[in-house]
């Protein structure tokens, strides 16, 4: 989501829609104001893109006033609706709140809101807060202070912007885990969930830290601990222009989004475990019995989301003991598949709107089975038209090639495989829990991968005038070969082509020829078997002159001898090796295809969502 707020000397309705203007990339389900004057808040929001704010605005005028704040959405929680928009107000309208992230703790917070006789309208997590928050200022608490009285409640990764009718003089925010930076003026103040938000009016930044509150006025930053010691945030000067601001400082949405792809991943884990320990998908609408009546699980997808499917088989037959089939949406309906009502299809789609997998699902569907939506678009046609859905949670993907949106599919498609289990009883709870705990590692796993990005990038480098790639993987590790060699066709245009490396022999390695460059995606040390083959498979493409490329856990050195160049992974068991193993492959893809000129955001003849079939 991206959010803007401002106090000053200028209109703030301006300031706020042209800083949400400049954000409407992190969001465009829906977009919401909020100013006080004379006492009172003045709010609209709309659903929908920017565009519709804005003609809502010039048709009902808002007062004028110097102090404000403003959002776009990117729907989490509920909705992508008028009523689920932000702002949210309390209950007498005497602050308003928007917010980004996830409170995690929110549905105890309604229970007790709603056991106190408070009224949600609506189905929001921010409601929540929006009212905690204005009970903190009606018992007589300043903003600043009511702000960290409820910070202190909330659990989760969030971003909070507030207003009170009866001060204009500040507005207020929060931070844990989620971006916000102060943009300090003269005689104003802004907040920004990135510095394109301000950009255009102070250079001047201040980065806030983790667990931050941050009080702006016309003349002053003042920040704070969650536990209301004083605080200095960092400040500096921003020299990038407009279009870098947006892109975090990278030449391209892609490469930024390959940055986020630690977050991405942590905040799809978000909320995933009870108190007790036990997994909850909360968007999950089939009984349980529903699942546990489920013999034969039918995973459907395109493009990249069908390589995330195929590592999905490994673990959901790994852990479930469920029999898993992965189909091209395009190919499913018209082979006439074998389906009924305890066949659970399961779509993957990221934006939600692939033709192939909609019409996929309504074949499913019009043969009894029960559909289960992976999805990172709220709202969109196929969890609509899903009997569950899972969200993802990884922002806005503009990047035409798929990078984050991948990663935290393959996330969900992990919780989904550990959620079956429990229900089903094939792992025990203890397992469960530690499986999620190595999950929950994952984030500081794949930072440590982007920390060794300019090795990647050299490497990439070197490869211009290649002609053609090869990638080998097995197991969990072949579909990312498959999803290395996607990446390198859609932005590199050269003939890129994944195999499962014990494939090779039986064809592909007639392929190989001299200084021909082959990665291969070695399986962890732990599964001595697979590995040894693996080896056995690059000592083959060597001796016919192939220059290998190994991506190579950490302390493994038995691969040394007969890799060319090796790229280290850090050390994480083989089912959750894609998250990390998959990243130097789209750095190096991104890479070969900006030193070749190409436009690595929207590659030639390729569409971020495919809506025919
Ligand atoms: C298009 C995109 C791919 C994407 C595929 C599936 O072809 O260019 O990057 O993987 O569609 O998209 P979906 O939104 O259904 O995941």
């Amino acid at each position: 989501c991206g959010i803007v707020g401002y106090v000053g000397h200028r209109g703030a309705q301006d300031v706020v829609v042209e800083g949400l203007r400049r954000l409407e990339y992190r969001g465009y389900d829906s977009a919401g104001i909020a100013l006080v004057a004379d006492g009172r808040l003045a709010t609209e929001k709309r659903a929908g893109k920017l565009a519709n704010l804005e003609k809502a605005i010039a048709d009902d005028a808002l007062p004028p006033t110097t102090v404000g704040m403003g959002h776009t959405r990117w729907a989490t929680h509920g909705a992508p609706n008028d009523v689920n928009a932000h702002p949210h107000t309390g209950a007498t309208r005497r602050v308003a709140l928007v917010h980004n992230g996830i409170i995690e703790n929110f549905a105890e917070l309604r229970a007790e809101l709603e056991a106190g006789d408070h009224h949600l309208v609506s189905e929001t997590d921010t409601e929540v807060a929006a009212q905690l928050l204005e009970l903190e200022v009606l018992a007589g608490a300043d903003l600043t202070s009511a702000m960290l009285a409820l910070v202190r409640r909330l659990e989760g990764a969030f971003t909070l912007v507030a207003v009170d009718a009866l001060d204009p003089s500040r507005v207020v925010a929060a931070r844990r885990n989620s971006p916000l930076v102060v943009g300090v003026g003269e005689g104003e103040n802004f907040l920004g969930s990135d510095v394109a938000a301000f950009i255009e009016h102070t250079r001047e930044a201040m980065e806030l830290g983790q667990d931050q509150v941050v009080t702006i006025t016309r003349d002053s930053v003042d920040v704070r601990n969650f536990d209301g010691t004083p605080s200095d945030g960092r400040r500096y000067h921003v020299d990038w222009d407009l279009s870098a601001a947006e892109k975090d400082g990278h030449d391209w949405f892609m490469r930024k989004e390959i940055f986020e792809q630690p977050r991405a991943v942590a905040d799809s884990l978000l909320g995933r475990r009870t108190a007790e320990g036990h997994l909850q998908l909360d968007e999950m609408r089939l009984s349980d019995q529903e699942l546990r009546d489920v013999d034969k699980i039918i995973i459907i997808a395109c493009g990249t989301s069908f390589y995330a499917g195929l590592v999905a088989k490994y673990a959901i037959e790994h852990w479930c003991r469920i029999p898993v089939e992965v189909e091209l949406a395009s190919e499913f309906r018209y082979r006439d598949p074998i389906l009924d009502y305890s066949t659970l299809v399961v779509a993957i789609s990221q934006s939600g709107e692939t033709a192939d997998t909609l019409q996929a699902i309504r074949h499913a569907r019009a043969q009894k089975s029960k559909v289960l939506a992976i999805c990172n678009t709220n709202g969109s046609t196929i969890p609509r038209e899903s009997d569950a859905v899972i969200y993802t949670h990884a922002g806005p993907e503009i990047g035409v090639a798929s990078t984050k949106g991948f990663l935290t599919q393959l996330v969900a498609c992990y919780l989904l495989a550990l959620y079956l289990a429990q229900v089903k009883g094939t792992r025990f709870g203890d397992e469960i829990s530690q499986v999620v705990r190595q999950l929950e590692a994952m984030p500081s796993h794949i930072e440590s991968v982007l920390a060794s990005a300019d090795d990647v990038y050299a490497l990439a480098r070197e490869h211009v005038g290649t002609r053609s790639v090869l990638f080998l993987g097995r197991h969990a590790g072949y579909p990312v070969a498959l999803e290395g060699a996607l990446k390198l066709k859609e932005l590199a245009y050269l003939h890129a082509e994944g195999f499962a490396a014990g494939e090779l022999k039986h064809g592909p390695i007639a392929l190989v020829e001299q200084g021909l460059p082959v990665l291969c995606v070695v399986p962890p040390a732990g599964r001595d078997q697979l590995r040894d083959k693996m080896v056995s498979g690059i000592q083959e493409v060597r001796a016919r002159g192939a220059r290998t490329i190994c991506l190579v856990e950490e302390g493994d050195d038995a691969i040394t001898p007969y890799a060319d160049v090796v790229l280290r992974l850090p050390k994480v068991p083989v089912l959750l090796q894609p998250l990390v193993a998959v990243v130097p492959l789209q750095l190096f893809a991104c890479e070969l295809a900006t030193v070749m000129g190409h436009d690595v955001d929207q590659p030639r003849n390729l569409a971020k969502s495919v809506t025919v079939e």
